[in-house]
């Protein structure tokens, strides 16, 4: 079921777990999460870029990720949740789709213009009771694997406090040492991260999960990390399946045969990471047939 995605952060703060924040780009991907979601028993959150919006249609996404957690997760808890909106465009276009949640991302502009115009955001969202996630302290990388040499700034502790008290925004991603996509460079500054929730006191998300150890995700989540997004992981496990399964099937046809292990492929994944975040067995709907 779709449902506002304040209900899962407060389940998840009051219960010490994370919940995840998963990135799909395709119908495969959504059927994934959901399919997952029913397996662990767990809350999801199911996040789009401005990129799958581009993709595949801000209304067409809209509505196949409302009518899969309606008819395939009907006893789970899902929210939808923008991430990354750089455009205002971008960030209204979803709180008029129905989102709950929306994240602007003026990380890259100086303090003083992330602050105003996260601030302008925030106030439209209140008034539709929209959840709005904002950022200082720019979360880098490109959703690569592997990468080199990449340098990986940190967000300064007293300009997320002064982000936070100014724009008000429901919840805070900044730079703690880790990147979008798999690098060697990253890790996580626990004291950052530590520092940034003793004085913000609002739910942290935790960016770029993929290729960080399971230890340290553990650790973060300890420390108070609320929402944990992961993208790479779920497109290399998209990715890796299908290009194998065609290599396999050459001759093959008939796209389903092609893509239907690209759904169990995402499902495992984000149901191992459900299991990591402690958010599996959450929701109590029976015995689940998988
Ligand atoms: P990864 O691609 O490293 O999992 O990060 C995803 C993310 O943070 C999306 O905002």
């Amino acid at each position: 079921m779709l449902v506002h995605i304040k209900d899962l952060v407060k389940d998840a703060q009051n219960g010490g777990y994370a919940i995840g924040a998963f990135n799909v780009h395709n119908l495969e991907s959504i059927l994934g999460v959901a399919r997952a979601a029913v397996r662990a028993k767990s809350p999801a959150i199911i996040q789009v870029s401005e990129g799958t919006i581009k993709y595949m249609g801000l209304k067409p996404v809209t509505h196949i990720v409302s009518t899969v957690a309606k008819n395939i997760a009907a006893k789970v808890p899902i929210a939808l949740h923008l991430d990354h909106g750089k455009s205002f465009d971008t960030v209204f276009a979803c709180i008029d789709a129905g989102f709950t949640s929306v994240h602007i991302d003026a990380s890259e502009l100086p303090l003083d213009e992330n602050i105003a115009l996260t601030k302008r955001v925030v106030e439209i969202g209140r008034a539709k009771k929209v959840w709005v996630q904002g950022e200082v302290g720019v979360i880098v990388g490109g959703h690569g694997q592997r990468g080199k040499d990449l340098k990986i700034p940190l967000a300064d502790l007293d300009e997320v406090v002064e982000f936070v008290k100014k724009t008000k925004v429901n919840t805070i991603a900044a730079g703690v040492g880790t990147a979008h996509g798999i690098y060697a460079e990253e890790d996580i500054k626990f004291n950052l991260l530590k520092n940034i929730k003793l004085k913000t006191k609002i739910p942290f998300v935790l960016h770029g999960a993929s290729g960080i150890p399971d230890k340290k995700i553990k650790k973060a989540i300890k420390i108070g990390a609320n929402i944990i997004n992961v993208g790479t992981d779920i497109k290399v496990a998209f990715s890796k399946t299908l290009i194998s399964n065609c290599i396999k099937n050459k001759k093959e046809t008939d796209p389903r045969n092609l893509l239907r292990p690209t759904i169990k492929a995402v499902e495992d994944v984000v149901f191992n990471k459900m299991k990591l975040f402690g958010s599996a067995g959450k929701v109590d709907i029976g015995e689940v047939k998988t």
